[in-house]
């Protein structure tokens, strides 16, 4: 498949544009900066200059691909309007086409809210976090319009070696502090590592049919002290953990800060029966602290 990618120097896209070369497709991507053109080109994708916030430049190339992944987000507070905006520039670019255009939406984990000890499917009813509800008003657009055929994929919270979600704890570790949890040290988060979620869009991407939703968790709920004490561990690190309540992370960090502090578990179930995904790494916090390094897939 032909494909245009949104995102592709982030820690998702990144991971989603060595899954799709590898496995034959051929990987537009669009590139705001120079310097994301140039990791681009080194991936073997096809740089396309523009910005999201002005897709006039660039929404016409959805009228040649077989599809869309949309990987991006800058996290700013007009995220929501930037994000329906060029949303219309390539519904409208996409219109006329003979086949639907396949596009896969990202979501997240953070859309079911705290889930306590029930675990999230894609049955449970949305409880989104205020500052991402936009999501959810865009995806029902999304799906709406004519001529997509539109997926939805909600990632866990997505690790890898350098970190991902775990940067802050191995930034403090390696740099002597004490990692700092937010919430309280109850608080479990599902996981998945970035090359097995790039796996399950590739799946998603070449058979799901359109209008499905997936939950991609590879470990249903870890708690965060467990992995908070498996870095500090790996590092060395003789400081136990601290921890500071939501109220004080959304207020040194920002509203996204109480994501991080939800107390969720999340199954990724469904995309194991229907696409037959096969996560290899399922041990985060073995794997970082060094104890299980055999496991398959993970270098
Ligand atoms: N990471 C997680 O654990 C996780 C879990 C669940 C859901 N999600 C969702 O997945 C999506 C991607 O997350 P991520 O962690 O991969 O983000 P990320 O690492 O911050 O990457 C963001 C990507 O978007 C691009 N981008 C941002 N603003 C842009 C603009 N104005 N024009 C063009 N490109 C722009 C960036 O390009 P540059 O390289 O040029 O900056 C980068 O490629 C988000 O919607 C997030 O909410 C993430």
């Amino acid at each position: 498949m032909h494909v245009l990618l949104l995102g592709g120097t982030g820690s998702i896209g990144s991971a989603i544009l060595k899954e799709l070369i590898t496995h034959g497709h051929r990987v537009t991507a669009l590139a705001r900066s120079d310097r994301s053109a140039a990791i681009l080109s080194e991936n073997r994708a096809i740089p396309l200059p523009g910005d999201l916030v002005c897709p006039v430049d660039w929404a016409h190339a959805a009228a040649e691909v077989d599809a869309v992944v949309h990987a991006a987000a800058d996290f700013d507070t007009d995220m929501g309007a930037i994000d329906r905006a060029f949303l219309e520039a390539i519904v409208a670019a996409a219109s006329g086409r003979r086949t639907p255009l396949r596009f896969l939406y990202t979501g997240g984990c953070w859309l079911f809210g705290e889930t306590g000890q029930e675990i999230a499917d894609e049955t449970m009813p949305y409880d989104p976090l205020p500052s991402f509800s936009w999501m959810l008003e865009n995806w029902d657009w999304l799906a709406d319009a004519p001529c997509i055929a539109p997926i939805l994929i909600h990632p866990a919270m997505v690790w890898d070696e350098l970190g991902g979600v775990l940067h802050r704890y191995m930034e403090a570790a390696w740099n002597g502090r004490p990692i700092e949890i937010w919430g309280s040290p109850d608080v479990t988060w599902p996981l998945v590592h970035r090359r097995d979620l790039a796996s399950a869009y590739r799946l998603a991407l070449e058979n799901a049919p359109a209008g499905e939703t997936y939950c991609i968790a590879a470990e249903t709920g870890v708690k965060t002290s467990t992995l908070a004490d498996a870095v500090a561990e790996r590092a060395g690190s003789k400081h136990p953990h601290s921890v500071l309540s939501v109220e004080q992370a959304v207020t040194q960090h920002g509203d996204w800060a109480a994501g991080p502090a939800l107390v969720q578990r999340m199954s990724g179930e469904k995309i194991v029966r229907d696409l037959g995904w096969n996560p290899l790494i399922e041990d985060a916090a073995g794997l970082i602290s060094g104890l299980n390094q055999g496991s398959p897939g993970f270098q």
